[in-house]
């Protein structure tokens, strides 16, 4: 297995990620990630773009966008070659750190409520399932909202095995 790393996305990253993006996150919806849209988030002071690179080449990357009293996961994906070698929990523990130090302790995202890996993955990471929004994904799909409080992982109770995802 190749070793990978994590660093903020460069603008040049944008039209890569946008095509990962329409592949692998919004298979069969009208894309909504533009290659211009990911690179103003690269310039945004309040968001992060990270990626995962194998050398120079992006195998993952995740979007978060920071705000006052909650941090908004926008988009993670993983290319199907590097799944389950713990990318995209990185992507996420990482971005999840930069919101702890910032004081932003919850996480909110939206997913496909039929993608069954990702609800998976994110349960995994300690998310529980808050509501489901019909409709949410052009009107095809509903979406599944799932939120985390990372200050769980951080702060564990007195005498007890601090938390694991
Ligand atoms: C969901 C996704 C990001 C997971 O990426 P990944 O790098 O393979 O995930 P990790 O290796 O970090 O998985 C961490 C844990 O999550 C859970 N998990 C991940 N993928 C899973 C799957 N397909 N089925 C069940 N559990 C899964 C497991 O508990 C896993 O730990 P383990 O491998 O030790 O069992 C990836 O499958 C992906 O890119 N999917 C398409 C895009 C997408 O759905 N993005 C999320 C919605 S925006």
């Amino acid at each position: 297995m190749q070793d990978y790393r994590l660093e903020p996305a460069r603008v040049t990253d944008a039209a890569l990620l946008a095509a990962m993006s329409h592949r692998f996150v919004e298979t069969g919806l009208a894309p909504a990630w533009s290659a211009a849209r990911i690179r103003w988030h690269t310039r945004h002071p309040d968001s992060i773009v990270l990626t995962a690179r194998i050398q120079l080449a992006p195998i993952g990357f995740a979007i978060m966008r920071y705000g006052e009293d909650v941090a908004h996961l926008n988009l993670l994906a993983v290319d199907p070659a590097h799944r389950r070698r713990g990318v995209a929990r990185s992507l996420l523990r990482w971005l999840e750190e930069t919101a702890l130090t910032a004081g932003t302790f919850m996480i909110g995202l939206e997913l496909r409520a039929g993608n069954e890996a990702a609800r998976a993955f994110y349960r995994a990471l300690g998310y529980r399932e808050i509501g489901e929004i019909p409709g949410y994904y052009q009107g095809m799909e509903s979406a599944l909202r799932m939120v985390r409080d990372v200050r769980a992982r951080c702060e564990p109770t007195p005498g007890t095995p601090q938390q694991t995802p």
